[in-house]
C-alpha cells in the first residue's frame, strides 16, 4: 500500500507548528516555534500578540518541516490542521494558511479537534497502542475524562466544573510571582519541597467523573494572603508541592477509579500537564496497584505540537472525514466532536 503523507498545522495558543507523518504515527519532521518569552511579560497569551506573531511565523516553520523531512510539497496526500478549540484570531491563521495549501496542491483539507490531536499524540509515542483506553486529558483549558472507544469515537466520563488543572497550576505560580507558564515552574520547585508541609483541600466529589480546582485554588491564594498578613515566610517549596500533591491526589485517584469502573486496563494521559513529573509518577503507582498500565507521551509531545494534530488528521483521513474550503474556526469546539 502507498505511504500517507500528511502535513499538520497547529497554531490555537501560543506555539505556530508544522509536522509531516508517514502513514500518522511516523514523525519525519515536527517543528514548533513558541511564543512562551514573548508572553512572558504579560503572564499570559495576549490573543492579538499571539495571531500576528503566527502571521509571522508560519511560512518560516512550515518551510523548516519540508526541510528536514525532505518531502517535496506535491509529495503531500492531505492537509490537516487544527480549527478549535483555541484563540479564534491565532485559529485563524493556521486554518487561512492550511486552505491555502490545500487548495494550490489540489489536496484535501482535514479539521482536527486539538484536544482529539492531544490524545492521538499517545499513538505517536507508543506504536502499539490502539483503542479502547481511558484517557485523562490535562491542559491550560481542559480537564477531561475520557473513554477512547475506538480512533474516531470518544466519550466524556467527566470533566471539571470550574478551572482547568493547567490554569490552576498557572494561576498559582502567577501569585506567587513565580512566572509564566506555572505548571513546569512549580513542578521544578515542587521537587525541593514538602508536600505535606500544607494540608490543601481535595475536591473528589463522590459519585462523579467531575472534577473542581477552584476551591484548591482559593484555598492556596488565602494561605499566601494569610501568611503575609501575619508577616510570616512563605516557603514557595513547600507550597507548590502541597498544592501540586492535592492536585495530582485528586486527578490520579479519579483517573484510576474511573479505569476500574469502566473496566479499562489502560489510562493514557494526554495535554501539557501530562508533562507533570508527580503526576506521571503517583498515577503509575496507584495503577499498577490495581493492574493498570499508565501511557504518556514525551514531554515535547504532551505540551501542543502538530504530530499530535496530523496523527489525529490522519485517523480523519482514513476514515473519510474530510472538509471543504467553508471550514471555520469553532473556539470552542467541545472534546468529543470531529
Ligand atoms: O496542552 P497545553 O500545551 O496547551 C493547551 O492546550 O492548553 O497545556 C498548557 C498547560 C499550561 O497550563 C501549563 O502550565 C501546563 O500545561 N503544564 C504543566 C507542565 N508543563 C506544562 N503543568 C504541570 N506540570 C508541568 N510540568
Ligand atoms: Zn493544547
Amino acid at each position: 500500500m502507498k505511504d500517507i503523507i500528511t502535513l499538520s498545522i497547529e497554531s490555537s495558543c501560543d506555539e505556530t507548528a508544522v509536522a509531516i507523518l508517514k502513514n500518522g504515527r511516523e514523525v519525519l519532521a515536527n517543528i514548533v516555534s513558541t511564543q512562551i518569552e514573548l508572553h512572558k511579560k504579560f503572564g499570559g497569551v495576549v490573543p492579538e500578540v499571539a495571531s500576528r506573531k503566527h502571521i509571522e511565523n508560519i511560512d518560516a516553520v512550515y518551510q523548516e518541516a519540508l526541510d528536514t523531512a525532505g518531502i517535496k510539497p506535491e509529495e503531500i496526500d492531505h492537509i490537516a490542521v487544527t480549527y478549535g478549540p483555541g484563540l479564534v484570531g491565532a485559529l485563524l491563521v493556521g486554518l487561512s494558511y492550511a486552505k491555502a495549501l490545500a487548495f494550490t496542491l489540489g489536496i484535501p483539507l482535514v479539521g482536527v479537534n486539538h484536544m482529539q490531536g492531544h490524545i492521538n499524540a499517545n499513538y505517536i509515542q507508543h506504536k502499539d497502542l490502539k483503542p479502547p483506553f481511558v484517557t485523562l486529558v490535562v491542559s491550560g483549558g481542559h480537564t477531561h475524562l475520557v473513554e477512547v472507544k475506538d480512533y474516531q469515537t470518544y466519550e466524556i466520563l467527566g470533566r471539571t466544573r470550574d478551572d482547568a488543572s493547567g490554569e490552576a497550576f498557572d494561576k498559582i505560580s502567577r501569585a506567587m510571582g513565580l512566572g509564566y507558564p506555572g505548571g513546569p515552574i512549580i513542578d521544578k520547585l515542587a521537587k525541593q519541597g514538602n508536600k505535606h508541609a500544607i494540608e490543601f483541600p481535595r475536591a473528589f466529589l463522590d459519585d462523579s467523573y467531575d472534577f473542581s480546582f477552584s476551591g484548591l485554588k482559593s484555598s492556596v491564594l488565602n494561605y499566601l494572603n494569610a501568611q503575609k498578613m501575619k508577616k510570616q515566610e512563605i516557603v514557595v517549596e513547600d507550597v507548590a508541592a502541597s498544592f501540586q500533591e492535592a492536585v495530582v491526589e485528586v486527578l490520579s485517584t479519579k483517573a484510576v477509579h474511573a479505569a476500574e469502573e469502566k473496566g479499562y486496563k489502560t489510562i493514557a494521559l494526554s495535554g501539557g500537564v501530562a508533562a507533570n513529573s508527580a503526576l506521571r509518577e503517583k498515577i503509575t503507582a496507584m495503577a499498577a496497584e490495581k493492574g493498570i498500565e499508565i501511557k504518556f507521551p514525551s514531554i515535547e509531545l504532551c505540551t501542543d505540537n502538530a504530530a499530535m494534530i496530523g496523527c489525529a488528521g490522519y485517523h480523519n483521513f482514513i476514515n473519510g472525514k474530510i472538509d471543504d474550503m467553508s471550514l471555520n474556526a469553532v473556539p470552542n469546539l467541545k472534546i468529543d466532536v470531529n
